[in-house]
């Protein structure tokens, strides 16, 4: 089991380019602390897997730690339009876990 308890500090880059350092507290999902730092993540399903608005790229070797994205999260992410199948993940579905410090998140382009 991950390790969860201290607050990891967070590299996002926003869908204009621009970067900022947040934190990300135990307990919340990434959608959540990308949410509460008032990035534009709609997540109009409240973290269900299931709107794709949370999407986001990640550094391959992050994605490979965090192992096998669910059916539903892969379906999801499958549709979308810019699907990288090395970097996407949907945010919600992407727990704290103290290992994630210093994490490097580009918010995916909006959809059409
Ligand atoms: S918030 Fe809807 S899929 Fe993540």
């Amino acid at each position: 089991m991950p390790k969860t308890g201290s607050v990891v500090g967070i590299d996002v880059t926003d869908r204009d380019g621009q970067g900022r350092r947040v934190d990300w507290e135990p307990g919340q999902s990434l959608m959540e602390a990308l949410r509460d730092n008032d990035f534009p993540i709609l997540a109009s399903c409240g973290g269900n897997a299931s709107c794709a608005t949370c999407h986001v790229f990640l550094p391959e070797r992050i994605v490979e730690l965090l192992g096998e994205r669910s059916e539903d999260e892969l379906e999801l992410l499958e549709e979308t339009e810019f699907f990288d199948p090395k970097r996407s993940r949907l945010s919600c579905q992407v727990a704290h876990c103290d290992q994630l410090d210093e994490l490097g998140v580009v918010i995916a382009p909006e959809e059409a």
